[in-house]
């Protein structure tokens, strides 16, 4: 089976739903680590409850550059098992841009979720955004990660309506209520081998 690290620094919703598919066995993987870049991010506690091993590399005040960071990283996802030819990295609201060496190491071993439907609305508050722009639909995109902020192949999404009486925190609501949904199903796929990678897309069988 293979193993799966998840990566967050914060509420931890989407590792929640991640880790509770897995518990169902709903998802044929390993849950093997929790990585957080925050001391205090919530989600630590709810993957300690989950009884999943968690690590905190702090980012805030390292010494070194992204790639001395991302090597820690690396060297505690081989500790526990996620390897380029056996694991899965889930970045799950990571807020951190990860290098190319990372990258290149784990290449399509690496997914994120984002929410909006890329490849509009890339970065950053993106619901706000999202609103202000005045588009009538938005939603969210489980993607592997590439080189570029949020531009790799496309693996699921899902479709959220704009209402006109919307606010940035209405609709990301109803957005996370997706990304619950889709992120436990990309994890899924992965492990369940359906995903197949031809050039920037992903042909899902
Ligand atoms: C989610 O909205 C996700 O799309 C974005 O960061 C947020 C993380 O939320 N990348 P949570 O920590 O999973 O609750």
């Amino acid at each position: 089976m293979l193993n799966l690290a998840i990566l967050i620094s914060g509420r931890g919703s989407n590792m929640e739903y991640i880790l509770k598919s897995i518990k169902r066995k709903r998802i044929p993987i390993n849950p093997t680590v929790v990585i957080s870049n925050k001391p205090n991010a919530k989600g630590l506690k709810i993957a300690e409850k989950l009884g999943i091993n968690t690590v905190i590399i702090e980012s805030k005040g390292f010494k070194g550059s992204r790639l001395d960071y991302d090597k820690k990283i690396i060297a505690t996802l081989k500790q526990h098992g996620v390897t380029p030819k056996n694991g899965l990295v889930c970045l799950a609201g990571f807020m951190r841009i990860i290098s190319p060496q990372f990258i290149r190491k784990y290449k399509n071993r690496i997914m994120n979720i984002h929410p909006a439907l890329l490849p509009a609305f890339p970065g950053l508050d993106v619901q706000k955004q999202a609103v202000e722009y005045g588009v009538k639909f938005s939603g969210c995109t489980v993607h592997f990660v590439d080189e570029g902020v949020d531009t790799g192949p496309i693996i699921i999404q899902s479709v959220v309506r704009i209402k006109n009486r919307d606010t940035s925190e209405t609709l990301a609501k109803r957005i996370l209520k997706e990304e619950h949904k889709i992120y436990p199903e990309a994890v899924r796929l992965f492990a369940k081998k359906k995903i197949r990678i031809s050039g920037r897309k992903t042909i899902i069988s």
